[in-house]
């Protein structure tokens, strides 16, 4: 299935991403940003449910100084410490800051935050390539669009779906900024189970993949 991931990633489809039985054991769907239109969004929250995040490859975060969140909220005294994630303790959250693109109206409408992750995906191409589009002059903080900054080894340090999708936009040769959401269960309160997950991937004819594909092909082509 991971060659079939790879081409729907590049083709701009939906994609589902499991992670690992031993980690969140969640699915997330993932679409790249450039390709993302306000009806991924509305698919999004209604179909899967969980938060709305754009991963970005972390040469692109760097290059245009997005931090962590853990690291830029340190002085309040309330950011994550190491060990505080509960299936992860060696490593902290994906998490960065949280913006809207200034176009935006309240920023949280399908239209607004389509913008917004397209946009990304233009400033997250143009830093990959050694561009110098200005971030701050389009995007503002705080927003409604959770940026996540990939670990800087991807997958030989940290395998979240922050990784996942953003070392198959990788092999896709796509720009490296992927929007995300998991998958979670109206029944149960509980993440969507990875059975029902891949159910919902066979009945609208979307990809699923599992952390464990990705990581073997990761370790035998990179
Ligand atoms: C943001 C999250 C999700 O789990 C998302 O999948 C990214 O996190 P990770 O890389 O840790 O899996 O927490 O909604
Ligand atoms: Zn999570
Ligand atoms: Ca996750």
């Amino acid at each position: 299935m991971i060659e079939k991931a790879i081409e729907a990633m590049k083709n701009g489809e939906i994609i589902l991403i499991y992670d690992f039985d031993s980690r969140e054991g969640e699915t997330d769907f993932a679409i790249r940003s450039d390709a993302l239109t306000r009806e991924d969004i509305c698919r999004m929250r209604k179909d899967a449910g969980g938060l709305i995040c754009t991963a970005i490859h972390p040469k692109a975060a760097e290059k245009i100084g997005l931090p962590f969140a853990s690291d830029a909220l340190r002085e309040t005294g309330f950011a994550e410490r190491d060990g505080d994630i509960p299936y992860d303790p060696k490593n902290h959250s994906s998490f960065s800051i949280w913006v809207n693109h200034k176009d935006t109206f309240t920023g949280i409408t399908d239209n607004d935050r389509t913008l917004t992750a397209n946009r990304l995906s233009d400033h997250v191409k143009s830093a990959m390539n050694g561009g110098k589009l200005n971030f701050s002059s389009e995007f503002r903080t705080p927003g409604h669009m959770a940026l996540l900054r990939a670990n800087e080894k991807l997958l030989d340090q940290r395998r979240g779906q922050t990784e996942l999708s953003i070392a198959i936009a990788e092999f896709a040769g796509v720009t490296p900024c992927v929007t995300i959401c998991e998958m979670l269960d109206d029944n149960t309160g509980k993440a969507l189970s990875k059975k029902d997950a891949m159910e919902y991937g066979k009945k609208h004819n979307l990809v699923f993949v599992s952390g464990d594909e990705v990581l073997e092909y990761w370790n035998n082509n990179h």
